[in-house]
């Protein structure tokens, strides 16, 4: 893809998830899934040897800030099942997921994930950004307002106020452990994570220096600021 091309699909993009939930565009994608398998998967897990997701993920799906284990409550059940197809085939690099995956057919991984996705969104994350925000702030200033004159949009044009996600295609930051956060962007600059969707995240990625991957994963990994409402689920 030319520099222009990829520009111009940052826009698109960033246009299309401001605009899909007024359009209600953030619909469920409806599949039939089986919630009592998926149940009993992130419970107690596989009799082939997947563990119970919930071991490290919570029992809440919340995920475990200190071990860097994402939260998978409230995502999308089609990205999570894109997540799992990917570290089954190994394009998306983790020597603690792949195994798992592998050991889960398609059914398996559609049934866990739409388990998850039902799940509520953990309390007390972020749902909305700070309001005085200076660029003296690399974090928050990149999340708001990214870095036009580097084709750089803000992280709040795909991933919704605060990082909450905008359902289906651009999942939730905020409430992720920062060294997951980390990882995922770094995963992109070294190709340890498949592109995804119009391979959006590659390019936003390379334009990061490590400090600014620092600096924005630790805002969205802070707990919502007193004046930061919860304004309930982004499924
Ligand atoms: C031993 C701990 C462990 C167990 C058990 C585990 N996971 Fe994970 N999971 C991880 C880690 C670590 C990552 C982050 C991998 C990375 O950095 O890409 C992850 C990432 C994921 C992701 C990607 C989330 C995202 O936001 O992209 C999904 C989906 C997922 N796990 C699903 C599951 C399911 C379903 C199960 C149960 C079958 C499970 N995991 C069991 C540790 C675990
Ligand atoms: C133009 C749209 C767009 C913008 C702007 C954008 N993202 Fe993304 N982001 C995506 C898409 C699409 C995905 C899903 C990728 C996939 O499915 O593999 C994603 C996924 C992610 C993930 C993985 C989440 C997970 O659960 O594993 C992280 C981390 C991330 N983005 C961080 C950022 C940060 C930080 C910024 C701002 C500097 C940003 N993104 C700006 C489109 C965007």
């Amino acid at each position: 893809m030319d520099k222009d091309k990829k520009r111009r699909n940052l826009a698109k993009a960033a246009w299309f998830a401001s605009v899909a939930c007024s359009l209600a565009l953030c619909v469920e994608d409806a599949f039939a899934a089986d919630l009592k398998l998926g149940e009993t998967i992130a419970t107690k897990g596989t009799t082939n040897g997947a563990a119970a997701c919930v071991s490290c993920h919570g029992l809440q799906g919340e995920g475990n800030a200190a071990a860097g284990f994402p939260r998978l409550a409230g995502l999308s059940s089609a990205y999570l099942s894109a997540q799992m197809a990917a570290f089954s085939t190994g394009e998306r690099q983790s020597p603690t997921m792949q195994p798992f995956a592998k050991l889960l057919s398609l059914t398996e991984r559609t049934a866990v994930a739409a388990y998850f996705s039902k799940m509520a969104v953990p309390a007390g994350i972020r749902t909305s950004d700070d309001t005085s925000i200076t660029p003296a702030e690399p974090g928050p200033w990149l999340a708001t307002r990214g870095r036009w004159d580097q084709g750089l949009p803000a992280c709040v044009q795909c991933h919704g106020p605060g990082g909450i996600g905008v359902s289906p295609t651009f999942p939730p930051l905020a409430g992720q452990p920062a060294n997951y956060i980390s990882n995922q962007l770094q995963g992109w600059k070294k190709g340890a994570r498949p592109p995804g969707p119009l391979a959006l995240m590659p390019v936003i990625a390379s334009k990061l220096t490590d400090a600014d991957i620092s600096a924005v994963a630790a805002y969205y990994a802070a707990p919502a600021s007193g004046d930061a409402k919860r304004t309930g689920d982004m499924k």
